[in-house]
């Protein structure tokens, strides 16, 4: 079940971003907005889309928040492999956007992007309530800004060059930040969308975010870089601050699948319907990509 909606969810992803992004032309930094948001998994969409099913939401309009939720993801992706960042040359299996153009353009791809994810939130198709299109973007805004994941990814950096290693407290924090607060804001877009709680499922997304981030840190350990599409092997020798590099991989491991089973006990409310989300959780620690 699960399989088969993350690829319905990247089918319907792929068609909204070409059709939203047709009539804007062919600049470079417009091709680079395509390349950039095109591929990957799409976890973060069908999280959007399987919310929004479980809140009786249709895809047809939840399909706005969650080409929103990937083109905010690729504007993050296309900026941390700059190489004032993570210095990265190989994304999704392609060259990274800096490689394939210039820095310039990446930059001004990235922001473009970010601004195209608020552009989709803000528009009526989204929701025809403005208040709820207005709680959308002030808690994409709060999710991804100076308090959530660019605060995540400024911890990342600055651990890089730390007298002392980070506490697992710190980890946590930095990555519930970096990685966290998206995944978390695109569970909660099936709810907010229905004018609902977005609680139970805010604790789900908070225990599957951190699973999350500590298998894309043990992927870079013991992943295969054509399998990832990215380059791996990287994250100790810059002296990222992960939970492999405080617990190792076993500890990591242990972690991620109490974080797993953590994520499944708070769907208890969604009873059989969480079914799916359920899934995703497992999939989480054990992807290969
Ligand atoms: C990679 O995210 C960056 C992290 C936040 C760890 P994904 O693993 O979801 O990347 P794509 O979207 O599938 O390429
Ligand atoms: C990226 O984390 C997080 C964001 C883009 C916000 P990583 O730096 O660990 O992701 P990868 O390993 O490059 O995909
Ligand atoms: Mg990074
Ligand atoms: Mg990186
Ligand atoms: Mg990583």
């Amino acid at each position: 079940m699960f399989h088969t909606r993350l690829t319905e969810a990247a089918t319907l992803v792929q068609a909204h971003l070409d059709a939203v992004m047709a009539p804007m032309g062919d600049l470079t930094v417009v091709q680079a907005m395509r390349y950039a948001s095109a591929g990957g998994k799409r976890l973060r969409a069908f999280l959007v889309l399987e919310t929004a099913r479980l809140h009786g939401i249709a895809p047809e309009q939840a399909i706005w928040p969650a080409a929103a939720v990937e083109a905010l993801h690729a504007y993050s992706l296309v900026h941390d492999d700059l190489p004032c960042m993570d210095d990265d040359d190989l994304r999704r299996g392609l060259p990274t956007v800096h490689i394939q153009w210039d820095s310039a353009t990446a930059v001004l791809a990235g922001d473009a992007l970010q601004s195209l994810a608020f552009e989709l939130l803000a528009r009526s198709e989204t929701s025809p309530d403005a208040a709820i299109r207005a709680d959308l973007v002030l808690s994409m805004a709060r999710a991804v800004g100076a308090q959530g994941m660019v605060r995540g990814q400024a911890l990342d950096i600055a651990a890089e060059t730390a007298a002392t290693p980070l506490t697992l407290d710190q980890i946590t924090a930095l990555q519930a930040g970096k990685t966290g607060a998206l995944i978390e804001w695109s569970a909660c877009a099936g709810p907010r969308l229905a004018g609902a709680d977005p609680a139970p499922l805010g604790a789900y997304a908070r225990a599957l975010g951190l699973a999350f981030q500590i298998a894309d840190d043990i992927l870079d350990v013991t992943g295969d870089e054509q399998t990832a599409g990215k380059r791996l092997q990287k994250d100790a020798g810059a002296g990222k601050a992960t939970f492999v590099s405080l617990l190792g991989l076993e500890g990591a491991r242990a972690r991620a699948t109490e974080l797993t089973e953590q994520a499944c006990a708070a769907l208890d409310p969604y009873g059989e319907q969480g079914d799916c989300l359920r899934q995703a959780a497992r999939f989480v620690i054990s992807r290969h990509s």
